[in-house]
Formats: C-alpha cells, structure tokens, sequence
C-alpha cells in the first residue's frame, strides 16, 4: 500500500513526461531517421493488451538472437571476414542457469547489489560501466559486454587501449536502417562499427567479439510498437532492452537490475559519472519509455522486488512453453 505508485507504471506514456523532455520525445516521434515503415492493420490504439506469458512468446516467436558470420554478404567478400566468429553468439555462449543484466543506471549507486549480482551464473553489462571502484553496487563479473557504435568510435572512450572492455565477450551493434540488406547498412552505418571492430581484432585477438545482426533490434523494436498504445519513436531500443532479449536466449532464468528505477530513482544518468539527466532514465532518442512498459508486463517478480532491489525476473526462451 503506498508503494505500487512508487513503482514502474506499465502504461507510461509521453504525455505524463516533463514539458522539455515530451517535446524531445514528440520530435523523435515524428522524424524518422531509419525509414521505419509501420505495418499491421489498423490504428495502434485499438490493440488488445496481452499477457506476460503473450508477450513473452511474442518475443520469442518473433525475435532472433543473429550475429554476423564470415559467410555472409557483404563480408564474405571482404578479406577482414576472417576476423568475425565463425558461429553464432548462440551456440558459443552459454546456456546459463541464472543471468543479471546491470543496467547503468544512477539508481545502482549504494545500492548495494554487488553481492547478488555476482552470485549469476554470468553477467552482462553494457558500454563503458565499469566494475573497478563500484565493485559494492555493481559486482566485477563481467560475461558479456553490449556496446554501441558509438561508445566504439568516440575518442573519450578509449575503446582500443582501455582494459574496461578487455574482460568477457564483446557484443558490439550499430543503428541500422530499417529495412535495409547488409550490403546497404555496411555503407552507411551509423558509427565506424567495422572499422573499429577490425582495429580492435587486431590489438585483441583471442577475445571473443560478436556483432548483431541489424533485425535483432528492429525486430524487438516492433515488439514494442505492437504492443504500445501510442507511436514510439522511430530509432532502435536502447542497449538495455537488447542485452536482456540476447540474455533471455542464453539463460534459464534473467534478473535485470535497476531498469525498472527502484526507491533510489534518481536524475543521476549513470552509477559512474556525475551528470544528471532524467532522459537517461525516461528516454529521449530511444523509445525507453515503451521498453520499460513492456518488461515491467513481462515480469514474473514482484512489485517488492522492484522497489527494493530494482530487480526484474523474466524466464529464458528456453524454459516457456509457447
Ligand atoms: O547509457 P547506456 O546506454 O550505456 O546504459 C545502458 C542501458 O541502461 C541503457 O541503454 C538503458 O536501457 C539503461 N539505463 C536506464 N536508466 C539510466 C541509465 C541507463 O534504464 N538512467
């Protein structure tokens, strides 16, 4: 009592958001970068609002875990195609017991997760989070690094020298155009992700580097649309709700932490740096609003769990019947 309004609410929409950041939402909501073309009959409002155990097998149905392969066009032309794991992330990594997905979010700050979070069979966090210094919040394991083309490319991150990223497999992706073929993605990525993935082969060739394959993230995308009332912005989800659907196709069991903000909500962006922004927690160019909507449906922990640990368990494809 008292508490459920402190938690997530499944129906947030842009409307409930700030004046400044609704306007930033809005505009992203009518431009459309990717040539995001909307398919299905009918008005988005008019859907029925399905069940966790749905939409759970929606996402499963419906969403493949791909990455690149040096079989594949254009790459398979190109002599750097050596460099990109012969197998799917899929049949290399995993199947684990019970995963964590640490979002970045400032919340973890003395939150005291650590612990718990390290506990997992294996850990995925994203970009540059580092563990070094945070270890009481965040844990140090480390399984799987998601990181975007841009944090790949930007000088500020040190992403060919710095040891943040040298523990665990890399899982690197780039916001692609909506319904384009490899070829035409390969010639107008959004960030220097090939370039910057060959350079960084070459320094760290023994560590394990996979990357999406660009339906991965348009298909969760219309995961969402499909099941939101309103239009969402027309760009890619953001790293947190990819690393969870690659997760929920590695593990039995997926805790994502401080996605869904606990009682520690905070302007804070991230645990790491001292800036402080609610789009980080609300979504501006991501349609984060909409991602949240939807795990918290997808839930099968409690609302308790939410706002003490921020904590989310959703099963892995492997455990649902569909
Ligand atoms: O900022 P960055 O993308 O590196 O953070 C990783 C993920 O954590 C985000 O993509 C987002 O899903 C989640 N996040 C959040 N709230 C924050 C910061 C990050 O939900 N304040």
């Amino acid at each position: 009592h008292g508490l459920l309004g402190e938690v997530w609410d499944d129906e947030m929409s842009s409307n409930m958001l700030g004046n400044r950041l609704r306007k930033v939402v809005q505009n992203y909501q009518s431009m459309n970068k990717y040539g995001v073309q909307l398919s299905g009959p009918g008005g988005v409002s008019s859907r029925p609002k399905l069940s966790s155990h749905e939409l759970l097998c929606q996402l499963k149905d419906k969403v493949e875990v791909t990455t690149l392969t040096p079989d594949l066009q254009p790459f398979s032309s190109l002599p750097w195609a050596t460099q990109l794991p012969p197998n799917q992330l899929t049949s290399d990594l995993g199947p684990y017991r019970s995963c964590a997905v640490v979002s970045s979010a400032g919340s973890l700050r003395y939150s005291g997760l650590g612990k718990e979070i390290d506990t997992h069979d294996a850990v995925l966090r994203f970009n540059a989070a580092p563990t070094s210094g945070y270890e009481k919040d965040v844990g140090s394991k480390t399984t799987i690094r998601l990181i975007n083309s841009q944090v790949m490319a930007s000088d500020d991150h040190r992403f060919l020298s710095s040891s943040l990223y040298s523990s665990g497999a890399l899982v690197a992706w780039d916001p692609a155009p909506f319904s384009a073929d490899l070829t035409q993605w390969f010639n107008r990525t959004d960030y220097p992700i090939f370039t910057q993935y060959q350079r960084y082969r070459r320094v760290h060739p023994m560590q394990p580097f996979y990357i999406l394959h660009p339906r991965f993230e348009w298909q969760v995308w219309q995961r969402i649309q499909d099941n939101m009332a309103e239009p969402i912005q027309k760009n890619p989800p953001s790293s947190g709700l990819l690393g969870t659907v690659l997760m929920m196709s590695l593990c039995e069991v997926v805790h994502v932490y401080e996605f869904l903000p606990s009682r520690r909500k905070t302007e804070l962006c991230h645990y790491y740096q001292r800036f402080f922004d609610a789009a980080c927690t609300l979504g501006a160019y991501h349609p984060l609003l909409y991602e949240k909507n939807l795990v918290k449906r997808m839930n099968q922990g409690s609302n308790r769990d939410i706002y003490t640990h921020g904590r989310v368990t959703l099963p892995g494809f492997s455990t649902m019947n569909c």
